[in-house]
């Protein structure tokens, strides 16, 4: 059976053939709707059910939605099947279309370990050009499974895509950054662009762009495509990490800076020395010490998914932040 979707307020409409997720026919059919994880960790696909009946498959969403937020109709969309017509309302979701997936080879260039974080830079190859949009991310592919990593550069610069990879001790791929099994010439796999974290750009508000840890990545990305395009904008730049050592890209993120007339960086720190003058404590409560009322902002956020499911409960509950103006990505454990 055949289902019709439509999601609000974008108007966007597709089919859903059955047993398959509503996420998953979007995506065939190139609509970029939020997503990440698309295994009901993340509750990037969240979306509030107007009318139809969803079915909820294998997936496991207990954790991620609130019993409230369940009550209130909402669903995540890689955990749901359409049985019958479904109007959905996802107001992050402007309608954007998705870039078309490619599997491609690339060549590790740099290898910069700094503490336990790498920054990897590969090169692709230079035909035909590798197209995605600030935000998204690659699966690197391995023998035994894939792992994913937010790109942290502009789309303009297409030849090349930079990663921020934290070490996880007996961990399937980022271990081999930092014991030289991969280095400088080495070739991998990969697979993108992928997810739906991508700015709103018919959007002028102020932003919040917030990340804990290597969740700076995407917001890097935010970062360099708005230097390009929208100088000028009111950016509100939060980097968390539990000590000075997690702050791996302060330098160049002072050189980017430097091109814009209105942002401002703020580095917080949860378990910081004595020596440290900066913002103390999480990310999220010192954004809302800076700016009491979000209600004309956006925010985007990065990083562990403890941080962006307070920071959505938070901004939402004392900060007048309205639903659609908040946007995340969490960075969940591979399953
Ligand atoms: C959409 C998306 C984007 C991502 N982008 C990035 C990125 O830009 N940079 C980055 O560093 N990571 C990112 N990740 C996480 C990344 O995909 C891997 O999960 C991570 O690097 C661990 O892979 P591994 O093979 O080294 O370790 P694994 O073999 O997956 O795990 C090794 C051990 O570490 C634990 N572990 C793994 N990840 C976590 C975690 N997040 N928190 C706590 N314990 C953990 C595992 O439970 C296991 O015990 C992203 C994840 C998603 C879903
Ligand atoms: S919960 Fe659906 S994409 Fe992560």
């Amino acid at each position: 059976m055949m289902s019709r979707i439509t999601v609000l307020p974008s108007q966007t409409q597709f089919d859903a053939e059955s047993g398959e997720t509503i996420l998953a026919s979007a995506i065939r059919q190139g609509h970029n709707l939020p997503h990440a994880c698309q295994s009901g960790v993340c509750g990037s696909c969240r979306a509030r059910l107007l009318s139809g009946k969803v079915s909820h498959s294998g997936c496991y969403d207990d954790y991620v939605l609130t019993d409230a937020e369940r009550e209130s109709g909402m669903v995540l969309l890689c955990c749901s099947e359409a049985e019958g017509d479904v109007e959905l309302d996802m107001p992050g979701y402007s309608g954007s279309r998705a870039i078309s997936v490619r599997t491609l080879p690339a060549r590790v260039g740099s290898i910069d370990v700094r503490g336990d974080v790498a920054v990897m830079e590969v090169v692709l190859p230079k035909a035909p050009a590798f197209k995605f949009y600030a935000g998204q991310y690659m699966d690197i592919l391995l023998k035994d499974g894939s792992r994913s990593y937010s790109i942290a550069n502009a789309p303009s610069q297409n030849d090349k895509l930079e990663f921020h990879i934290r070490h996880r001790q007996g961990g399937l791929f980022s271990p081999l950054l930092f014991d030289g099994r991969l280095e400088s010439g080495s070739i991998i796999r990969l697979r993108g662009p992928l997810g739906g974290f991508t700015l709103n750009e018919n959007s002028s508000k102020p932003l919040v762009l917030m990340a804990t840890g290597t969740g700076f990545a995407p917001i890097k990305s935010f970062l360099s495509h708005l230097a390009e395009t929208d100088p000028n904008r009111e950016i509100h730049i939060y980097h968390g990490s539990r000590t000075e050592a997690g702050l791996y890209d302060r330098e160049s993120l002072s050189v980017l800076l430097q091109q814009f007339s209105n942002a401002r960086y703020i580095p917080v720190l949860s378990r910081p020395n004595s020596q440290w003058q900066g913002a103390k404590g999480y990310v999220q409560q010192q954004v809302l010490a800076d700016i009491s009322d979000l209600s004309s902002y956006e925010v985007y956020a990065c990083g562990s998914l403890q941080m962006t499911e307070d920071a959505r409960r938070l901004f939402a509950e004392q900060g007048r932040l309205p639903e659609n103006a908040f946007f995340s990505d969490s960075f969940t454990v591979s399953a």
